[in-house]
């Protein structure tokens, strides 16, 4: 795919490429892409590395490196990188002029499977991640599955908890691929991973497309992450990747879901086997359970009162804006808990 990005955002788009990208990506797959990219006319801007990148500050530099060096109604911005790049140049490509056309080039699972499509880009802001951002649809997504053979093991395995969410929110065949496949995908198999990121595309694609601004259906995409971005926040974000965050998340709702007698024990256990096959955590390491419930009130999507999360019915369908009592939120908490 990398190959024929240029003749791909050449069909869609007329002005210049800016292409931005941070040296790491670069220095492994720049050539690539340079080759791909040759029958459109571009630069490139550099970004350093870093969550912290995800600012008003370096978007500000950007839109001030795009003014310099020309930038027109007509430029395209292209982010080659992973969901830091893809949030930052979406963010940047959404204000800039009111807007320029943006092509994903996504190279983490992460990005592939998940950020890339959809439209939400954003910066964090000091009090809370995401904070300030905009609903902007790029004009195409080039994901190219040969890229993720570079990814450092943990940043793949965050990426396959955001895979295992798609299926379980939506495709109960998905999920049994996985089941079936647990090597495969490991071992990153060209053919397992073009299968995984096609379907997880389609589906965030289907459920955005009937609800892009998250008023309703949307919002089950967000399985696993109200407790995720409590765990996340709370660990410091290097500490605990965002995909480890998720996973937990998704167990912890998946035995609050139990307990409500809303999903079954054999699916539960599944769920369970499925995420630690790939190495990912099930347990909360160590915080205290109510900075937990503290940081959970904290998230923008938690409505004033109790918690509302998304709890699964059955493998392949879950309900969003459950609401759940603090008490039993606290019980299983503690119960996914590693005491150290
Ligand atoms: N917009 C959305 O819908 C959405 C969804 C999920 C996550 N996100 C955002 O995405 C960000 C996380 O994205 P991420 O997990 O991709 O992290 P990332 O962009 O920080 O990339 C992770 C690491 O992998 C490196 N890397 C990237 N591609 C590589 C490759 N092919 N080979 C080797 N190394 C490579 C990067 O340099 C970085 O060090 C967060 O800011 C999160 O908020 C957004
Ligand atoms: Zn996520």
């Amino acid at each position: 795919m990398l190959g024929q990005a240029g003749e791909l955002i050449a069909a869609v788009a007329g002005g210049r490429g800016f292409v931005m990208t941070h040296p790491a990506i670069a220095r492994l797959h720049g050539p690539a892409l340079s080759t791909g990219l040759a029958p459109f006319d571009h630069e490139t801007i550099h970004i350093p590395a870093g969550e912290r990148q995800k600012s008003l500050r370096r978007a500000s530099a950007l839109w001030d490196e795009l003014v310099s060096r020309g930038a027109d109604r007509q430029s395209v911005i292209v982010a080659f990188g992973g969901g830091v790049i893809g949030d930052l140049a979406g963010f940047v490509a959404a204000c800039y002029m009111r807007g320029v056309p943006y092509v994903q080039i996504p190279t983490t699972l992460v990005a592939q499977v998940d950020s890339s499509v959809g439209g939400k880009v954003a910066v964090n802001h000091p009090r809370a991640k995401n904070l300030i951002g905009a609903f902007y649809q790029p004009l195409l997504v080039v994901a190219d599955v040969s890229l993720l053979h570079t990814l450092p093991a943990r940043e793949y395995r965050q990426g396959l908890a955001e895979a295992v969410k798609t299926a379980l929110i939506a495709d109960p065949e998905l999920f049994q691929w996985f089941e079936a496949n647990v090597a495969a995908v490991a071992r990153r198999d060209e053919s397992a991973l073009a299968h995984m990121v096609r379907r997880c595309c389609e589906i965030k694609a289907d459920i955005v497309s009937a609800d892009e601004r998250e008023s309703g259906r949307r919002a089950v995409l967000n399985f696993g992450h109200t407790v995720g971005h409590a765990l996340e926040a709370l660990a410091g974000y290097r500490r605990l990747r965002h995909g480890e965050a998720v996973s937990i998340g998704m167990s912890a709702a998946a035995r609050v879901a139990e307990r409500l007698g809303m999903f079954s024990e054999a699916e539960a256990e599944r769920l369970a086997n499925l995420l630690s096959s790939f190495r990912l955590p099930t347990r909360i390491p160590g915080t205290p359970i109510s900075a937990v419930l503290e940081a959970m009130q904290s998230d923008k999507k938690t409505l004033a009162g109790s918690p509302r999360l998304v709890l699964p019915r059955e493998i392949g369908r879950v309900q969003a804006g459950c609401e759940v009592p603090q008490s039993l939120l606290r019980e299983v908490l503690a119960e996914v808990r590693v005491v150290n």
